[in-house]
């Protein structure tokens, strides 16, 4: 069992790095970490960054799992090859750009590009916001599965994730006590589905919705309450269709309700995704 200890950062190829800057920080409110020629890095909390664009293809996507020491990184490198998985040691240059001590890679059974970190860098510095979202941090991530029951299987039986509740065949994955860190949507492909960050009360993800509509982001879902999480969310549309998501007030599972949980199935419909009536423009949410 490879222990996943928090999600840490997610990777996108743009082809307009200036761009996709420009919307992490004056849109999204991230503050830039480090600068150079091809990347962009971004902080969102204490962490020295948790995304960043660099200059690709806008469908190479990495997202980040971090693992606590260098002999479970090890022994996480073991379990996958043995398991069938091709998987490869970063080098030290791409650890360095990636602000961690080592890492490797491989592709989840849907194709996924995943990372698994040891000792990524924390920042000295507070996070100094680029504009007033009320972000504390970025919080969870939706992949994409071409076989969700499968994809299920993967994460929960090689890796430590367990299924918080499930929407249609969608399962909600926690890491630790956050209600869930990794989504798995359905989809005809596979990548990043959605990035969340963590906004600080109701007040921000309102703000967010008027200010957003203004500056002509396109609102794809919400304001609405997840009745799965309990989270108050709001989503839009980011560079190259990214959808980017703030939410709060995420539920957590205490240590001492971990043993008693069981999963909640809700169906496939618009009520399991918002329980206030807003109806997603997110294909993968239609099921
Ligand atoms: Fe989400």
């Amino acid at each position: 069992m490879i222990h996943l200890h928090d999600i840490r950062y997610v990777r996108l190829g743009t082809t307009d790095l200036a761009a996709a800057s420009r919307y992490a920080t004056d849109v999204l409110g991230l503050e830039v970490a480090h600068r150079s020629e091809h990347a962009v890095h971004f902080r969102s909390d204490g962490r020295d960054h948790t995304l960043c664009y660099f200059e690709g293809d806008p469908r190479d996507h990495t997202a980040a799992f971090e693992v606590d020491s260098s002999a479970e990184l090890d022994q996480a490198l073991e379990a996958l090859a043995a398991a069938g998985y091709e998987v490869r040691r970063g080098r030290a240059d791409e650890a360095e750009q990636r602000h961690v001590a080592e890492f490797i890679n491989f592709r989840d059974p849907s194709g996924n590009s995943i990372d698994l970190v040891h000792a990524p860098h924390h920042s000295g510095r507070r996070f100094f916001p680029s504009r007033d979202a009320g972000i504390t941090g970025f919080s969870h991530i939706g992949l994409r599965t071409l076989d969700a029951p499968r994809d299920e299987g993967f994460w929960t039986g090689l890796m430590s994730a367990r299924v918080s509740d499930r929407i249609g065949v969608a399962p909600l994955l926690r890491i630790d006590e956050v209600h869930h860190k990794i989504a798995l949507f359905p989809s005809a492909f596979a990548g990043v589905q959605h990035i969340n960050h963590q906004v600080e009360t109701i007040d921000d993800v309102m703000r967010a919705y008027y200010i957003l509509q203004e500056r002509g982001v396109r609102i794809l879902f919400g304001p609405g309450r997840h009745p799965t999480s309990g989270a108050v969310f709001l989503y839009f549309v980011g560079p190259h269709d990214m959808i980017y998501e703030y939410s709060t007030g995420v539920r957590l599972i205490s240590a001492q309700e971990e043993a008693g949980h069981r999963p909640r199935s809700f169906p496939a419909i618009p009520s399991s995704f918002c329980m206030w009536g807003s109806k997603p423009d997110i294909p993968e949410f239609r099921n």
